[in-house]
């Protein structure tokens, strides 16, 4: 699936590091899709997964410095994305055939952004108006 402008957020250097997740994602869907080679396979699931992880510790780190105050839920529901991450990975090298699997962690991501991320997004607008960037004339 491809990013679409329904799933933005609203903080632009946070939609640009959502968008390149689902190129990653996009990259394993095609290589399911194509039946690569389980070396191959693994090679785009370990960049989703090292992105993945950049993406999420530079989320933690801003929710920290604004003091969300749902910061510790947000940070467990991170943690439940790299725990699926990982059995997505464990899947994908049992079965022959996993563009269902796939579709399911997106979907799993989707909400994440949709609900969580939106959320602290709102809270941003609300109280620190100023870092998104909008410069006062
Ligand atoms: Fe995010
Ligand atoms: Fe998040």
């Amino acid at each position: 699936m491809k990013w679409n402008s329904s799933f933005a957020i609203g903080i632009e250097a946070i939609d640009n590091q959502h968008k390149k997740i689902f190129e990653h994602l996009l990259a394993i869907e095609n290589s399911v899709a194509k039946r690569d080679p389980w070396h191959i396979l693994h090679f785009f699931l370990a960049q989703l997964a090292e992105y993945m992880k950049f993406h999420l510790a530079v989320e933690e780190a801003l929710l920290e410095v604004i003091r969300y105050p749902n910061r510790a839920e947000h940070c467990d529901s991170h943690q439940r994305l790299i725990d699926q991450m990982a059995e997505l990975e464990d899947q994908l090298k049992n079965q022959a055939s996993g563009g269902n699997l796939v579709g399911f962690f997106e979907s799993w991501f989707i909400r994440h952004v949709l609900s969580g991320d939106r959320d602290y997004a709102a809270y941003i607008k609300e109280e620190f108006p100023t870092l998104l960037g909008k410069r006062a004339a």
